[in-house]
């Protein structure tokens, strides 16, 4: 078996394939078809300090290659989190990315302090939903708020802090900076791209909660622009994200920068759509002589 494993932030990812957080859960589903614990990580549903049931319904629909979602961070809260969802990760042998969501900028430090305590393996900050009233996008989308939050994260807990950044921007390289600075371990990039769809008939948005945020095929090639641009910007690892449903997609996203990737909405097509591509990406290796750091950030542009 060729060796596939990364290093992010001195945690050892047995290979480059993670899931990204909304699209999984907490495994336990996905875990019934298959292993967990030969992903490279699991990325926690959003967490809040207090459980949230999210929007109101409809709040998922289906585009041209891709989705349009506003579930609003519907979770069990960090307290249940750690007492029932972790232990279930941590026993199946899966390295856990506990992705958190405050309201404030003292709610995500008081989780990350819940959270130091744990066998949680890193922490991601989630700066970057578009379909939260308060938090979210409104903090990923500010430079000073990327810092404050990422200081303040960082003086709260050992733990490796991933911080996740909005495609909502003029300029992601500028965000990615402000969290380098601010001490983070590891930026992890796209989440999803603020969108809309409106019933002809009703004259109404399809969503209740009006807009949503897009995700799938659709959005890779934005999402390797933008990785591509924070390797430019920063030293930090980066887990890519954005519409990988293939092997080759992952080392297109490696070749933009990516030491990881993670997959989203494809698990939701196919139960079994991250673990094809760790088992392709193990065949694309083997047969290429290559291992994962010579390909991450080897594009050679014009
Ligand atoms: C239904 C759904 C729920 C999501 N929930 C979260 C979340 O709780 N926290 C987060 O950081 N990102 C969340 N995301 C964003 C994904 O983690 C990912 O960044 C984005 O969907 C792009 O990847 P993809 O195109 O492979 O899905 C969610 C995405 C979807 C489709």
């Amino acid at each position: 078996m060729v060796d596939m494993s990364v290093n992010i932030a001195g945690v050892t990812l047995k290979n480059p394939v993670t899931v990204a957080s909304g699209c999984f859960a907490f495994g336990r589903e996905y875990n019934e078809f298959y292993p967990i614990s030969e992903l490279g990580a699991v990325s926690s549903k959003g967490l809040t300090y207090q459980k949230r049931l999210g929007n109101d319904a409809p709040r998922i629909t289906e585009t041209p290659m891709g989705l349009l979602n506003s579930v609003g961070l519907q979770n069990p809260g960090i307290e249940d989190f750690v007492k029932y969802e972790l232990p279930f990760m941590k026993e199946v042998g899966a390295t856990v990315i506990a992705n958190i969501a405050g309201k404030t900028v003292s709610e995500f430090a008081k989780m990350a302090e819940i959270l130091d305590e744990t066998e949680v393996d890193m922490i991601e900050l989630n700066v970057s939903c578009p379909n939260v009233a308060s938090g979210g996008m409104a903090f990923g989308v500010s430079c000073d708020a990327v810092s404050e939050i990422t200081s303040l994260v960082r003086k709260s807990t050992k733990k490796p802090v991933i911080v996740k950044l909005s495609p909502n921007v003029t300029s992601v390289a500028d965000i990615a900076r402000a969290a380098e600075s601010a001490g983070a371990d590891c930026i992890s990039l796209i989440n999803t791209l603020l969108g809309m769809r409106i019933n002809i008939n009703t004259r109404r948005p399809i969503l209740k909660n009006n807009t949503g945020g897009l995700s799938g095929p659709a959005v890779f090639p934005v999402a390797v622009r933008m990785v591509r641009d924070v390797y430019k910007a920063v030293k930090l690892p980066i887990i890519g994200m954005g519409g990988i449903t293939t092997a080759e997609d992952a080392v297109e996203m490696m070749i933009a920068g990516a030491t990881a990737v993670s997959v989203g909405s494809a698990n939701l097509a196919d139960p079994y759509a991250a673990y094809s591509i760790v088992n392709e990406l193990a065949e694309y290796f083997e047969k290429n002589n290559l291992k994962p750091s010579d390909i991450t950030g080897s594009l050679i542009e014009y």
